[in-house]
């Protein structure tokens, strides 16, 4: 079926309109942008199942979520100013991959940012995949969205243990990342515990491995001088989001 074309602008994104002062200017049609966010978000590789995750539909059910919405909302504000990016670190079901695909959505929309989305596993499994000899995509076809999208969420860091090899290939790219001022959003189930007697310690178990037993010192240190940490605690929300005492 045919497109049916834009009525503004017949299609091809640009409107003329006479200034005050009488010459004829053109200016980009309204279209122009529902476009683009369409095709960014076409491209954010985005999971069906978090398709509807927005700042707004996030709910607040103590202080971490409080602070983390605001963190979040911050973020998409601030954008392009900050330097560093985030790193939502939190048990099962506290909303951490909600609220980053929150934030990729809203700069999208907002501020038209191309940004993606990103398993950890999927990435690795992604670039081993291209290693063997029928691959339809090269390493560096796999690798440059991943170096490049302004904004890069890698969802579930240290969600598979690392490899040497992992570690470096995981390296190479925040740091490239890094050193070329686009912003990466992880996510994490792996906290670094310091305080024992801490509320969120209840949330998780004595002895529970720490992100940098999963992804090593070097990668560990690398992303905290790259990120603000963001910790989150409270029930899986996919546990008690039936009860009706969670619900607003
Ligand atoms: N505070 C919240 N408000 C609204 N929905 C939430 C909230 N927290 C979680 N959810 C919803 O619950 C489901 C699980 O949340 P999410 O996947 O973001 O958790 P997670 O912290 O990433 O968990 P995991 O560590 O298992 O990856 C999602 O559908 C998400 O939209
Ligand atoms: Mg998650
Ligand atoms: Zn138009």
């Amino acid at each position: 079926m045919a497109e049916t074309l834009c009525p503004l602008c017949q299609g091809n994104g640009w409107v003329l309109e006479e200034s005050a002062g009488g010459t004829i200017i053109a200016r980009r049609c309204q279209c122009y942008s529902e476009h683009i966010n369409q095709t960014l978000l076409e491209q954010a590789n985005i999971p069906r199942r978090y398709k509807n995750c927005t700042l707004n539909n996030f709910e607040v059910h103590n202080d971490s979520h409080q602070k983390a919405l605001k963190i979040a909302k911050k973020f998409v504000e601030d954008y392009p100013v900050q330097e560093i990016g985030l790193l939502f670190i939190g048990p099962c079901g506290v909303g951490k991959t909600h609220l980053a695909v929150a934030i990729i959505q809203e700069l999208i929309l907002k501020k038209n940012v191309p940004c993606s989305f990103y398993d950890f596993r999927d990435l690795i499994r992604d670039i081993q995949n291209t290693y063997t000899p029928d691959s339809s995509l090269t390493e560096s076809e796999v690798l440059s969205p991943v170096l490049q999208k302004e904004v890069l969420v890698l969802d579930e860091l240290g969600a598979k243990r690392t490899t040497a090899w992992v570690e470096e290939t995981i390296f190479y790219i925040i740091n490239h990342r890094y050193n070329n001022k686009k912003l990466t959003i992880f996510t994490s189930n792996y906290l670094d515990l310091e305080e024992e007697e801490d509320k969120r310690d209840s949330f998780y178990k004595k002895g529970d491995e720490s992100l940098v037993d999963r992804i090593g010192i070097r990668l560990r240190s690398r992303i905290y001088e790259m990120c603000k940490v963001v910790e989150m605690w409270g029930e899986d929300y996919r546990r008690v989001a039936k009860q009706a005492s969670y619900r607003r």
